[in-house]
């Protein structure tokens, strides 16, 4: 099997894989072809790769010459021609929003292997980028607002006084929000967090964080484990007790989405326009409309002096690392599907793998994408 790493387009600067997870793939009988560039962004050169064991071409010769082709974003959705029926594509899709790109790869005969699709279980932890990339981007938050905020994290006793410690206040505990805890707790500041999953309240707790109960939470099991949309009841009260918080707090870390759906307003305008001059919101959920009602997406405001960061692409800014973790996690799904000779065997009798597989032979394949698209 020859496995293809492209060179992201825009102002991507991840890679797929880096030359030390090409060189496990190498290891397990793979040959690798790693675009011209691909890793510059990232702090990884061609020679890198070519010490790794995996050889170097151009981007025609990638799309075409490889049967496993591997990306952090969808290829863009021209370069889908290009490809020979039967080809595999694996990168994140965003399965809710890829539609089109989705029907044209089927139409085409490739296999798309969705890394958004993998299951958020135990045996597929290894293999999860979701939550790699909320680790990083729930770290890189907290290292933003508290490169922005005009104040210290910690307490400070010093000769010139004692200076109290920030206030962090963190809307929605998933994997980047508890990672946000984690780091803002680090720093030495005092932790507050809003989540509508009351399974999380433990482990808020042994991070040191202060878990904010809002009574009357709607929690669905078949949901998977996320979110589901609230009562106007609760929003309603929700929304009372975050502004009270909001007002108290230095900076707001907000990470609550519910997939498939608009990001809920937890921070009206009203809210941001009575909270501390000087106060940072980062907004995590800005790509999918914002919990903030003033987040503009991609853009830092000041509205009363307050700082609003609408940034979902952190994982992009801290590249090396970031693409590290991506690598990792594809290596380990790779090894399910990679036979001890370096053949590719996609199983579909393995869940892992047909949770994954969005697409193949002409059929969209993953239960999870089949509910998204509502085909029967
Ligand atoms: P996410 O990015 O979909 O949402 C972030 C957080 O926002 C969630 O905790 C959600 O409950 C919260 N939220 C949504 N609406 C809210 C509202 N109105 N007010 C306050 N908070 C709100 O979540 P993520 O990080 O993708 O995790 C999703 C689920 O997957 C979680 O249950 C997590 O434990 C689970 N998971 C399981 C793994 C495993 O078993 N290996 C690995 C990773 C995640």
């Amino acid at each position: 099997m020859i496995a293809g790493i492209l060179k992201e387009a825009g102002n991507e600067k991840r890679v797929a894989m880096l030359p030390g997870e090409a060189g496990l793939l190498v290891r397990m009988g793979v040959k690798v072809i790693a675009e011209e560039g691909a890793g510059e962004t990232a702090f990884a050169s061609d020679s890198q790769y070519v010490e790794a064991g995996a050889a170097i071409a151009g981007r025609k010769e990638v799309l075409t010459g490889t049967d496993f082709l591997l990306s952090v974003n969808p290829l863009p959705e021209n370069e889908i021609d290009m490809l020979d029926a039967g080809r595999v594509v694996c990168s994140s899709v965003n399965p809710f929003t890829a539609g089109t790109w989705l029907e044209r790869a089927r139409i085409k005969g490739l296999t798309v292997l969705a890394l958004d699709l993998v299951p958020r279980s135990t045996l597929a932890q290894s293999m999860d980028i979701l939550s790699s990339m909320a680790t990083v981007a729930g770290y890189k938050a907290v290292i933003e607002a508290a490169s922005l905020l005009p104040r210290f994290f910690p307490m400070f006793m010093s000769a010139a006084g004692t200076i109290r410690p920030s206030r962090v206040l963190i809307l929605g505990a998933g994997v980047a929000g508890l990672q946000a805890v984690a780091i803002a707790r680090k720093l030495g500041a005092v932790v507050e967090v809003f989540d509508v999953r009351s399974a999380v309240k433990e482990e808020v707790k042994s991070l040191g964080g202060k878990f904010i109960e809002v009574e009357g939470a709607r929690e669905d099991e078949s949901a998977g484990g996320y979110a589901v949309e609230q009562t106007a009841e609760y929003k309603e009260k929700q929304q009372e007790l975050i502004q009270k918080r909001a007002i108290a707090a230095d900076v707001i870390i907000a990470t609550a989405q519910i997939p498939g759906k608009k990001a809920p307003v937890l921070i009206t305008g009203d809210t941001v326009k009575a909270m501390k001059q000087g106060s940072v919101i980062i907004d995590l959920a800005a790509s999918t409309g914002g919990n903030c009602e003033l987040t503009e997406n991609g853009r830092t405001v000041v509205i009363n002096g307050v700082k609003i960061v609408g940034k979902s692409d952190f994982p992009s800014d801290m590249p090396s690392d970031a693409s590290k973790m991506f690598g990792s996690n594809v290596v380990n799904l790779m090894k399910i599907m990679i036979s001890k000779e370096g053949k590719f065997d996609l199983d579909l009798r393995n869940e892992i793998i047909s949770q994954t597989c969005a697409v193949h032979n002409g059929e969209y394949v993953s239960p999870m994408l089949r509910k998204i698209l509502n085909i029967k």
